[in-house]
């Protein structure tokens, strides 16, 4: 079986095709064409909506040939189509959710909506043998939460952020120090040459019950400190990133922890803790979960780092672990620019065939 993804709810435009594996767990990507933006965002210091959505049309097409090209297939060959349906930026969303419908509609294939962080959620579905229920931490640039994945399109939420994304947590601290967008990547980088003691910023929640975040009082006291330093030195940014990285992964261990805790008491022992978004292709925070997990025997699957940011294998294989269970969707599908998982679970809108 295989499915067509495409994903344009933020500042990547991307098409792929995933099958799965006959007899066996996981599935193949046959073939997952990303183009960033990045480059054309980059200068405003952060995305632009407008520009994002006059980006996707300008390659949207020519990605979705170029996805089935290299997958060595034609449309005739694929079984169904994906596009993320939300949430994101509503401009964008509407392109890649036109783009799959028409494709539908001209081939008379199935068209699936697919959520987004559900997408990330079951990521590593794809990427390894793994069985439901298990806890998933998404942390993307506009999304922090930890959910309990209990099947496909039965999620309940655990926690959230109360204020700031941690991808946006890293972007701002990131700008604050002169560094460019998206500036997760260069943080991680220059913790590596920095002093994590150095500065003492707050835990926010550290051992509070629940597993809600809360990043923006981290900020401001990243913000207080830069102030304080004037001209900050090259060894003054790397020793802020370094001990702002160290204070975003233990509050992550500790909402973790809370999440696990949440789950465990509602419906026994998760069979892993998986991870997904942007932000955890962050090494640091990857390695502090492995370690709660092997301290907890708990299975840990991180995807790898490609398949954490935005791509359209995800989309594609979420839409293929939908498509399998019977759920299809309407070409009346409208795009969700807010879309919570949880309401997916109460069947609000898809429908199952
Ligand atoms: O999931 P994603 O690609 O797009 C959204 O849906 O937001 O996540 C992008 C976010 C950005 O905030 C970026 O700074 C962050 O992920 N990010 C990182 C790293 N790589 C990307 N944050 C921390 N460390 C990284 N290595
Ligand atoms: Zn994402």
């Amino acid at each position: 079986m295989r499915v067509l993804g495409i994903e344009t709810t933020c500042d990547e435009t991307a098409a792929a095709v995933v099958s799965d594996r006959l007899g066996a767990e996981g599935g193949d990507i046959l073939s997952n064409e990303v183009l960033s933006q990045i480059a054309q965002h980059a200068v405003y210091g952060g995305v632009v909506p407008e520009i994002a959505a006059r980006a996707h049309i300008d390659v949207l097409d020519r990605l979705i040939v170029r996805a089935l090209a290299n997958a060595k297939v034609d449309l005739s060959d694929i079984d169904a189509i994906a596009a993320a349906a939300g949430p994101g930026l509503i401009g964008g969303v509407l392109i890649g959710l036109t783009a799959a419908k028409g494709l539908a509609l001209a081939t008379g294939k199935p068209f699936i909506a697919v959520n987004h962080l559900e997408a990330h959620a079951l990521t590593a579905r794809l990427t390894d043998p793994l069985d439901f229920p298990y806890v998933a931490l998404l942390v993307s640039g506009g999304h922090t939460q930890l959910v309990a994945i209990r099947d496909v399109g039965d999620y309940r939420r655990l926690g959230s952020t109360i204020d700031d994304a941690a991808g946006e947590a890293f972007d701002k601290v990131a700008k604050m120090l002169g560094l460019p967008y998206p500036g997760g990547p260069q943080i991680e980088k220059l913790a590596q040459e920095g002093d994590a003691r150095r500065f003492d910023f707050p835990r926010p929640m550290l051992g509070r019950g629940g597993a809600d975040f809360s990043l923006s009082g981290l900020k401001t006291a990243v913000r207080q400190e830069i102030l304080k330093l004037g001209t900050p030195s090259d060894q003054d940014v790397k020793d802020i990133a370094a001990s702002f990285q160290a204070a975003i992964v233990d509050v992550i261990v500790d909402r973790v922890r809370g999440g696990i805790k949440l789950f465990t008491e509602g419906e026994g022992r998760p069979s892993g803790l998986v991870i997904g978004g942007g932000v955890a292709a962050n090494g640091a925070i990857r390695r502090a979960l492995t370690r709660l997990c092997a301290e907890s025997g708990l299975r840990f699957v991180s995807p790898p780092p490609v398949l954490c940011s935005d791509n359209g294998a995800i989309i594609a294989w979420a839409g293929l672990e939908r498509f399998k269970r019977g759920f299809r969707d309407d070409l009346g599908f409208a795009p969700r620019p807010r879309w919570p998982l949880d309401a997916i679970a109460s069947g609000a809108h898809h429908g199952k065939a």
